[in-house]
């Protein structure tokens, strides 16, 4: 396996996800890991992040001197070059030409690092590579026992390797799709270099985790609150395949949910697949509880507090159970970690609705800690997960109660779930459900006027929004065709009665959020 010292970039969970993609496990840590830590971690090689940080500064943070000390092969990138040059004894300065975006750098054929990796060659015989740059600071003078592996105009040494040691380092970001051979870098990194083996498919993720479940719970029930989204879907489809019907999953339908949801993930889980699943509909407790109230906090306060109210009741008359499955995944564990040290670079805004009160006294279980998204979705595909299930768009915890605006009422969440469900079935129709990120419709509780044949029709008003993103942290709205649009409004309008009007939401994230609340 491999460490990765994360020293704050905003790609150090690509370089995550690359390794695994390559079949390797890998997890990240802070740099000021204890050499004990690192030490009992074992790892067969080393990658050390870029960072905001510049090395020249006081309070650089550096990789503990274990690193170079443990007979492993080790990979800098940007920052994590920087410091490894500055900590091995060579030098770093900043730089006049900052670099930003795409570069073209020439590779120095001979590392076992890049050889014969290119892009393209130039008439010369150099390999050059297309990167993806962003660093201010560059190394200026090698460490001993280093060569340059590639260059660039402004970064003479943007690539060095000390090939006995196995050290490389390289300015620019090989885990960024823009990198094109990154990939490759990674793979022979870790593959040839470090000589991992690729063992980190989803076929062993799923036997291993079953095997650590099963001695975990040995004969005790286990409770799961299932959703329908992504995670706890395929939460529900290890541990079954674990541990069979000691898995008791509850559903709750808050009356907040998409067309049909509640019949699907019914007839998915119970039907399909034998699963326990206790369906509790408590639609009208929500929507009493949500009566009245305008403010979006505080909806989604009652809607989660009612949650946990609806769920608790129903895990009391379970009078076996002693444990408590989440879907917990690796970016969940990484963000709780980072902001316990203070080093939060991916500020989270949203949790799940959820949480358990204190009193129930389950042991947690949480099979997916160690996932990315991606590796999730594999797993559940490989479970025999509908690929429509395991790439639906992400649904917020609050459902159509942060998309109905201001108070919720059962006639507006009935209108909005037709018209979702018309804007959903037309984009995977016209196969622009994976090209978009996240689209739904929201319902504006204001009348408009309209005229439908000779009559004035006086209804609400829907709108639709679609965005492209890749983190949901900025997000561009969806350039759907005009034709496109143009037919969806017209199905809304015209099968829906009580909506006249529908507007297409053309706001960017920032500044508009995904949602309307
Ligand atoms: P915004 O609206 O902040 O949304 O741009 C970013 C992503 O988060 C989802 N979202 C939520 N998810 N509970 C959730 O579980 C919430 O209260 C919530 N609010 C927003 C949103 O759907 C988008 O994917």
């Amino acid at each position: 396996r491999i460490l990765i010292l994360d020293f704050g970039s905003q790609y150090t969970q690509l370089i995550a996800r690359r390794v695994r993609e390559a079949g390797v496990y890998c997890e990240l840590r802070n740099p000021d890991i204890s050499e004990a830590e690192i030490r009992e971690f074992a790892p067969k090689g080393i990658i050390l992040s870029g960072g905001p940080d510049s090395t020249i500064g006081e309070a650089a943070p550096v990789a503990p001197l274990c690193v170079f000390e443990m007979n492993v092969p080790v990979l800098g990138i940007c920052y994590g070059m920087q410091t490894m040059a500055t900590q091995l004894g060579g030098q770093v300065e900043s730089s006049s030409h900052r670099e930003f975006g795409y570069a073209k750098i020439r590779a120095h054929g001979h590392s076992a690092f890049l050889k014969d990796i290119e892009d393209h060659t130039t008439p010369e015989g150099f390999g050059m590579l297309d990167v993806w740059m962003s660093h201010g600071d560059r190394v200026s003078q090698l460490p001993d026992g280093f060569k340059i592996i590639a260059s660039t105009d402004s970064a003479p040494i943007a690539g060095m390797a000390d090939e006995e040691r196995q050290f490389y380092g390289v300015q620019f970001h090989p885990e960024v799709t823009h990198t094109t051979q990154g990939q490759r870098m990674i793979s022979r990194f870790i593959s040839e270099i470090c000589g991992c083996e690729t063992l980190w498919t989803s076929a062993n993720i799923i036997e291993d985790s079953i095997e650590t479940i099963r001695q975990q719970v040995g004969k005790d029930e286990v409770l799961l609150g299932l959703s329908g989204g992504v995670d706890s879907s395929v939460v529900a489809a290890l541990l079954h395949r674990a541990i069979g019907d000691q898995l008791i999953c509850v559903f709750v339908n808050n009356g907040l949910l998409r067309e049909n949801e509640g019949d699907q993930v019914m007839a998915m889980f119970a039907k399909h697949m034998g699963i326990r699943v206790i369906r509790v509909d408590a639609e009208d407790r929500f929507l009493s509880a949500l009566a009245g109230e305008n403010d979006p906090e505080a909806k989604r306060k009652i809607i989660g507090r009612e949650f946990v109210k609806v769920f608790d009741e129903e895990a009391s008359k379970l009078t076996n159970v002693q444990w408590l499955a989440q879907g917990t995944i690796y970016p969940d564990v990484i963000e709780s970690a980072a902001s316990k040290t203070g080093k939060a670079h991916v500020i989270k805004t949203h949790h799940n609705v959820g949480g358990l009160p204190e009193h129930m006294k389950l042991k947690l279980i949480e099979p997916l800690r160690e996932l990315f998204k991606d590796e999730v979705r594999k797993l559940g595909v490989e479970l025999g997960l509908p690929s429509d299930m395991v790439y639906r768009h992400p649904f917020p915890g609050p459902g159509l109660g942060v998309r109905i605006l201001g108070e919720v009422k059962k006639e507006y969440a009935d209108l909005l779930r037709k018209a979702d469900n018309i804007f959903i079935e037309e984009l995977r129709a016209h196969d622009l459900y994976d090209k978009t990120s996240q689209a739904f419709a929201v319902f504006l509780p204001v009348k408009s006027v309209g005229v439908m044949g000779d009559g004035r029709r006086y209804d609400y008003v829907v709108a639709l929004r679609a965005v492209e993103t890749i983190d949901f942290m900025t997000a561009r709205w969806a350039h759907l065709p005009y034709e496109f649009l143009d037919l969806v409004s017209r199905r809304i309008i015209n099968e829906i009665n009580g909506i006249s009007r529908v507007v297409y939401d053309i706001s960017g994230k920032p500044p508009a959020t995904i949602e309307w609340e």
